[in-house]
């Protein structure tokens, strides 16, 4: 597929020294050594609990950055809506589960059609309803989690009963294969203090353990324990109910997590990824005004953080536009560029076309968001 003219300009930045700072504003870019090092201190963890690792691609919705995780070891990728997964599969991306349930016919028909076409493909389902479609579109085996509210309250079957059922809705599909469950807490991977993380954790995992042994119980085979994400990996390794985790933001990092994790080691991870914006406007006494406002950034989570500018403080000033309070000690000039930290990763990413990989000063590669926007 040909690329649009200014991506083949960007293109022919890669490779030319000091070509970071020749990247157009605002852009995601992201220290590529550091990402590197972020996957495989991920893959080192997983291993050592002895824990499968399965990214949430939903953090990057990239098939080159998925690639790379894939490449260090993880079993497959998470995505977190059909569309999400049909992107990544067009990019080349074999090993897919869907995390969250589907509605109706149409759905089921695509995410047959997934089955059909991936090495791999795996969905959640959480309703006794659930395996009919799913089973009426499917042509061939499709392997199915039953997802478990492990106290979140999103989605999930809420109690030993419904979880009983559906797996005999599942087992009751020719073409359905009952292969584990899943019990997602987002709930606790922003809590402060490793110690409230854990005895959360431990409170959640106790639902999905009951939830195993019944359906275990029942006779069902449940295989892959699966949940997780970039806070509760020491308290997921601890519990020892999961037998494979879906971490996604560990390998960018951002404001939220840094300010919830801090030291803990579930945090000690680099801060990969960076929106960079160039100030536009210096007029005026007390501020200067950048390029990134509410177009750049995700708003759920606080400002972002100037990097290198103690003191400075942004705004949101509008769609395009931020301000940033003038720093003691350095006078910021018209075009100098800032990198910031962003609020939170996963639905910044998702305002971008591309994400710019760098080491040190050098554009070393211009990777597609190819599920960008991709959330049907
Ligand atoms: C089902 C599921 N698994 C895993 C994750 C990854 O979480 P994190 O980015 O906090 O590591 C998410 C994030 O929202 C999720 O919804």
């Amino acid at each position: 597929m040909s690329e649009p003219p200014h991506l083949a300009d960007l293109r022919a930045l890669v490779g030319q020294p000091g070509s970071r700072g020749r990247i157009p504003t605002p852009a995601a870019v992201l220290d590529l050594d550091a990402f590197e090092r972020n996957v495989a201190k991920m893959q080192a963890r997983a291993d050592a609990a002895r824990l499968a690792l399965r990214p949430h691609a939903k953090s990057h919705k990239c098939a080159a950055l998925a690639r790379i995780q894939l490449d260090a070891g993880a079993v497959g990728v998470c995505c977190a809506k059909l569309a999400e997964a049909e992107a990544l599969a067009a990019a080349g991306i074999r090993r897919i589960l869907v995390t969250s349930p589907i509605v109706g016919e149409a759905p089921a028909r695509r995410a047959a059609r997934l089955a059909a076409e991936l090495e791999d493909f795996r969905i959640v389902l959480d309703h006794v309803d659930g395996p009919a479609e799913l089973g009426s579109a499917a042509a061939a085996p499709i392997g199915v989690l039953i997802d478990v509210d492990v106290g979140l309250g999103r989605t999930g079957v809420s109690n030993v009963e419904q979880a009983i059922e559906v797996a005999r809705a599942i087992a009751a599909q020719p073409n359905l294969k009952l292969i584990g469950v899943q019990g997602y807490g987002g709930h606790w991977q922003h809590m402060e203090g490793a110690n409230a993380r854990a005895s959360a954790v431990a409170g959640g995992m106790a639902r999905l353990s009951a939830v195993v042994s019944a359906l275990r119980d029942a006779g069902h085979t449940i295989g892959v324990v699966t949940g997780g994400g970039t806070g509760s990996f020491e308290a997921d390794a601890a519990q020892g109910v999961l037998n494979e985790v879906q971490p996604g933001s560990y390998a960018f990092m951002d404001r939220q997590y840094r300010d919830a994790l801090k030291a803990d080691p579930d945090g000690a991870f680099e801060q990969a990824l960076a929106i960079a914006a160039t100030v536009i406007s210096t007029n005026h006494p007390r501020w200067v005004t950048v390029d990134a406002g509410l177009k750049a950034f995700a708003t759920d989570a606080g400002p972002p953080i100037p990097l290198g500018l103690d003191g400075a403080e942004y705004g949101f000033f509008g769609d395009e536009h931020g301000r940033l309070t003038r720093p003691g000690g350095r006078d910021l000039a018209r075009g100098d560029r800032i990198d910031f930290v962003p609020p939170h990763v996963d639905p910044t990413l998702d305002r971008y076309e591309v994400i710019h990989l760098v080491r040190g000063d050098v554009l070393v590669d211009v990777a597609r968001i190819e599920a960008r926007g991709a959330s049907q």
